[in-house]
């Protein structure tokens, strides 16, 4: 894998004013690691209060995270000690996948959803992935629109995807060399 992601595409430009006023200092973007496990689950069971990952996934992930041979990125956004948000990518072969992306609640509506996904389209270019793929729950507006502002397109539905709730997904994919047209 190279290190030095070339460019991906980004959020199409925002109107509106700047961060929320209760926002805080500008969260910064690092790995995450095995340590932050803590505070990243603390946030997970908050936000995916029906269908939150266990501790054994998160560890899976990471355990593939490092290394010539990784296939995953994951990454945190900590603000005055605090983790904030996370996110994370698998890549198999040419196609990548979203797994995660979470943002704490307080934090909603700076930017920092699309400054996670941003670095995860970066680490899926250096990956060398063609095409990214995700699954959204088909009431999760908020993070759809996120998606589509970063030219993904929905491509299907996966039912009954979100366990226990028996919830739908959404399947979305974005090419990652200029072709975003999708086809439901
Ligand atoms: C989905 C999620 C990650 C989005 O995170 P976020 O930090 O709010 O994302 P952003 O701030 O980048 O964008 C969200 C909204 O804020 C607006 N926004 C972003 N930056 C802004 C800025 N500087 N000024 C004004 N508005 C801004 C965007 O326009 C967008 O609004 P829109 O959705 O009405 O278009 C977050 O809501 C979340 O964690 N949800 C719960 C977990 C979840 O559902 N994850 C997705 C699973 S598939």
């Amino acid at each position: 894998m190279s290190t030095a992601p070339g460019p991906v595409p980004g959020p199409a430009p925002l109107p509106g004013p700047g961060a929320a006023p209760d926002a805080g200092p500008e969260a910064e973007l690092r790995e995450m690691r095995w340590w932050d496990l803590g505070p990243v689950l603390e946030l997970e069971h908050a936000l995916f209060p029906e269908d939150a990952w266990s501790p054994g996934m998160f560890w899976s992930e990471l355990a593939h995270a490092r290394g010539p041979r990784a296939t995953r990125r994951y990454v945190v956004a900590e603000s005055g000690g605090r983790i904030v948000g996370y996110a994370g990518l698998a890549a198999a072969g040419d196609l990548g996948d979203v797994q995660t992306i979470a943002v704490a609640r307080e934090q909603w509506g700076t930017g920092l959803g699309s400054r996670l996904l941003s670095d995860l389209l970066r680490h899926a270019t250096a990956f060398e992935c063609d095409e990214v793929f995700l699954e959204v729950r088909v009431d999760n507006t908020r993070a759809q629109k996120l998606y589509e502002r970063f030219g993904f397109a929905p491509v299907g539905f996966r039912r009954g995807y979100y366990q226990p709730g028996g919830v739908d997904a959404l399947v979305m994919r974005l090419h990652l060399h200029g072709n975003t047209e999708g086809t439901l």
